[in-house]
């Protein structure tokens, strides 16, 4: 099976390498990734000699190099992944959001149309559903969830899986859309949560949390999320949206105190700053539907995960070093400057 994954030089794409190459060496994958700010090729050095891998630097924008990567590789399968993803820029940047996350999606359609493709996949977010209240912990996310959002970011992922439904019914094209919550895990770009606080928390810088930190994220390790898609593509039922999440709620002071406490460092690193605008309160994943239909159960507990993440982190400061370059600076003088 040839698989097409966009954005494999990112957190989550470049997980989903590691491990379909690892667990199905049959297959061969091809990376097309426009190495934003986001995308890093040190993500994929364990990956560049395998003979199953190609990487193809373009824009999934770009309908012309799209095209030309889809005739040279023929995929059968192909996964977006690539997107920009993060609120906090498209909140001061909402332009490129929708020209990737949506027009992006709109080539990748077509090309996957024009060539046939046994299936395409849209990984999409459970923030396309809005959040949730923090005293109905009763209320979760389902599939049938109506789509209400509230930051550009989660408003072009709402495009793009709107987009994609309009290519079931229109042209009865093979896709699925999976809806994960917050991940985790090695190659996390620190503009994150969980990698932000843990690599200040290592260099004893402060710990930015937004308002009064109790707003809550349902969190799953990176792995879990890339093993839900692979069964989903091979197994899942084209047509169909699938929620992925594995019941772990946290406040995001509790997460904070968690990566203090397994660090060894003190609270007063904490640092309340002016809240995100917009900012969701709450999401909470609801994953019947893939556990009943495919089978899938998140394998790693969160106090588990947290720990692998870390001792990455630990482990891997070449890799994170390189990416607080002079881009990362300015984006955090803009970010946190006012806020702080
Ligand atoms: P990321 O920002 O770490 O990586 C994005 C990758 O896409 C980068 O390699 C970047 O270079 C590439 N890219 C960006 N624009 C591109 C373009 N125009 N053409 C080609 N490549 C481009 O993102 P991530 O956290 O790995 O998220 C991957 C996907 O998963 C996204 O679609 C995101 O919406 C979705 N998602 C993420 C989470 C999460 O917790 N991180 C949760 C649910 C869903
Ligand atoms: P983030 O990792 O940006 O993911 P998302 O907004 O897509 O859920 O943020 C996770 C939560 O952490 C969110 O409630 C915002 C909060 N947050 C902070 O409190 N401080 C920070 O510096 C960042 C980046 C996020």
């Amino acid at each position: 099976m040839k698989i097409l994954v966009t954005g494999g030089a990112g957190f989550i794409g470049g997980n989903f390498i590691h491990d379909t190459l690892a667990n199905y060496p049959d297959d061969t994958v091809i990376c097309v990734d426009k190495l934003t700010y986001a995308g890093n090729m040190e993500t994929l050095t364990p990956v560049m000699d395998n003979k199953n891998f190609f990487f193809e630097k373009a824009d999934i924008a770009d309908s012309v190099a799209i095209r030309a990567i889809f005739e040279k590789h023929h995929p059968d399968i192909v996964i977006n992944f690539a997107a920009e993803s993060h609120v906090d820029r498209s909140i001061t940047d909402p332009g490129i959001f929708l020209k990737t996350n949506i027009i992006g999606t709109q080539v990748l359609l077509d090309a996957s149309r024009e060539f046939d493709v046994k299936r395409y996949h849209q990984v999409s977010t459970d923030e396309v559903y809005g959040d949730l209240p923090l005293d109905r912990p009763d209320l979760l996310f389902t599939e049938e969830t109506p789509i209400h959002t509230s930051s550009p970011y989660s408003a072009s992922k709402a495009g793009a899986d709107l987009l994609c439904l309009a290519y079931i019914r229109t042209y009865k094209m093979p896709i699925t859309i999976s809806r994960c919550s917050n991940c985790y895990g090695p190659y996390h770009f620190p503009e994150k949560l969980i990698p932000l606080m843990l690599i200040n928390a290592m260099q004893d810088k402060p710990l930015p949390v937004y308002g009064k930190g109790e707003n809550v994220r349902d969190w799953l390790y990176v792995i879990d999320h890339c093993r839900a898609i692979n069964l989903i593509v091979r197994n899942g039922t084209p047509g169909e949206i699938y929620n992925i999440g594995g019941h772990n709620e946290r406040a995001n002071i509790d997460v904070v105190k968690e990566i203090l406490q397994q660090l060894g460092k003190p609270e007063t690193l904490i640092n309340y700053v002016t809240d995100r605008a917009g900012h969701d309160m709450r999401y909470g994943i609801d994953p019947t539907k893939i556990n009943n239909e495919l089978g899938w159960l998140p394998e790693t507990k969160f106090e588990d995960g947290l720990k692998q993440t870390i001792k990455w982190f630990k482990e891997n400061k070449k890799w994170w070093q390189n990416v607080l370059d002079g881009e990362y600076q300015k984006y955090y003088e803009r970010n946190y400057g006012d806020r702080l």
